[in-house]
């Protein structure tokens, strides 16, 4: 099983699918006179076993999705049910976010410009997010407006004298704070080659642990029963509010980029802010880019679904718990995520020695997301990338993300591939 193709599996098991597709029929009642979205949900129990990666073009009333505009108006029932039983809901945008420069100077001896912005936003405006704006001052020759890559970080950036915080409740500070000096070197890379960076602290959206509703946005949107991933994939969608409202940014070239755990919200916020021209998680393991199903110890990947609510129950709504030793009810599997992606632009880069994230469990959401993009007529917009290497953000990673960027947002020619699967005996 573990090296078999998601594509060969849904050709040799058509009829499983079928009969799937019966019985999700008798059990997803459908409501909507519009569209395929199912205004309620099966309890887990009710959810039939899916042993296999669930077909993203199989509605939940048995039909099969044949054209670009019947996915067009899936995408909101594929959305839904995300929603419901892993994520939880995000506030709508709040349509009011402000920017206030705090501080503004030069760095890498001209060669970059920095800019500290003070959103603000929300109910009453009571909300902010201390952003980091990185811009490429010496860029061979690149002009303004820059592609922009939104990347949440775990470092805090300080400056002298520090902020005040001023979200209803302080989220955790971060335990390593960086100079604007020092973070921009993270940077050069894409800097370099005309990109600029837009960075935040990513607890200052909502904490990092049990207490997460307390903190940060939560407090602000008390009916919304999202959770971490989804906040800080909200707060990447704020930074891109305030982007569209300046002049440096490529409003057409919005790049969302994260590691980790931020590459799971990362794969969130590519999939819900339709804004995002391309979404580029790095090794972002289980609630990221691995399948479900194909992760976990007893599958022989790594950390599963089981580990994951187990010890991270902040970021994942309480729905997902239930399907604990259940992952085959699940009625999604990660690849929906980098399907609601397409027609924009996707790739994922990993470490063939991540031991935070499965080769099997990325290529086998990789093989399952391909048809949605087939469909759509852009079958290149998909990418993937491993290099040699462990759970890291490795400059390999960054120059692939920033070749497939130049490639697919600024149509250049570019000498790597994005199709490339390592050797099968790899896929562990
Ligand atoms: C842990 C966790 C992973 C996560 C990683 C990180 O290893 O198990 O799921 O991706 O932390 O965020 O660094």
């Amino acid at each position: 099983m573990k090296h078999q193709t998601s594509s060969t599996r849904f050709l040799s098991l058509g009829g499983l699918i079928v009969q799937l597709a019966i019985t999700s029929r008798l059990l997803w009642p459908i409501q909507s006179p519009a569209a395929d979205n199912p205004t309620t949900f099966p309890a887990v129990n009710d959810l039939p076993i899916q042993t296999n990666m669930p077909n993203p073009l199989l509605t939940a009333d048995g039909k099969t999705i044949t054209t670009p505009a019947e996915w067009q108006q899936h995408r909101v029932a594929v959305k839904q049910i995300i929603e419901h039983y892993a994520l939880g809901h995000m506030p709508p945008p709040p349509g009011n976010v402000k920017g206030h420069e705090v501080v503004s100077r030069m760095l890498a001896d001209g060669k970059t410009s920095y800019r500290l912005v003070h959103l603000t936003f929300g109910p009453e405006e009571k909300l902010s997010l201390d952003i980091s704006i990185f811009l490429p001052a010496e860029t061979n020759g690149i002009k303004a407006p820059f592609p922009v890559i939104v990347q949440p970080s775990f470092s805090a950036i300080s400056v002298n004298p520090p902020l005040p915080l001023t979200n209803a409740a302080p989220a955790k500070q971060s335990a390593s704070a960086n100079t604007p000096e020092v973070a921009a070197r993270q940077y050069t890379q894409a800097l370099e080659r005309g990109y600029a960076v837009v960075t935040f602290y990513y607890q200052d959206c909502g904490r990092d642990g049990g207490d997460y509703r307390t903190t940060g946005f939560f407090p602000a949107y008390p009916d919304y029963d999202w959770a971490d991933l989804a906040v800080w994939a909200w707060g990447m969608s704020r930074c891109v509010d305030y982007l569209e409202t300046q002049s440096f940014a490529d409003k057409s070239k919005f790049i969302a980029l994260g590691h980790s755990r931020l590459g799971k919200a990362t794969l969130v916020a590519g999939a819900f802010d339709e804004r995002f021209a391309l979404v580029a998680p790095a090794g972002s393991g289980c609630a990221g880019t691995g399948a479900y199903r194909f992760n976990g110890k007893a599958r022989n990947g790594r950390e599963g679904l089981n580990e994951i609510v187990k010890n991270f129950p902040q970021w994942t709504i309480p729905s997902l718990v239930e399907f604990s030793n259940r992952v085959e009810r699940l009625p999604f599997d990660q690849h929906w995520l980098i399907d609601l992606v397409a027609p924009r632009s996707f790739i994922a880069a990993d470490g063939l020695d991540d031991t935070a994230a499965s080769v099997n469990a990325l290529v086998q959401s990789y093989l399952a997301a391909k048809p949605v993009y087939a469909l759509l007529g852009v079958p290149d917009h998909l990418g993937i990338h491993f290099r040699p290497g462990r759970h890291t953000l490795a400059p390999e990673d960054w120059a692939a993300i920033l070749d497939f960027a130049d490639q697919q947002l600024r149509g250049l020619d570019v000498k790597g591939r994005f199709d490339q699967l390592p050797p099968q005996e790899l896929w562990h």
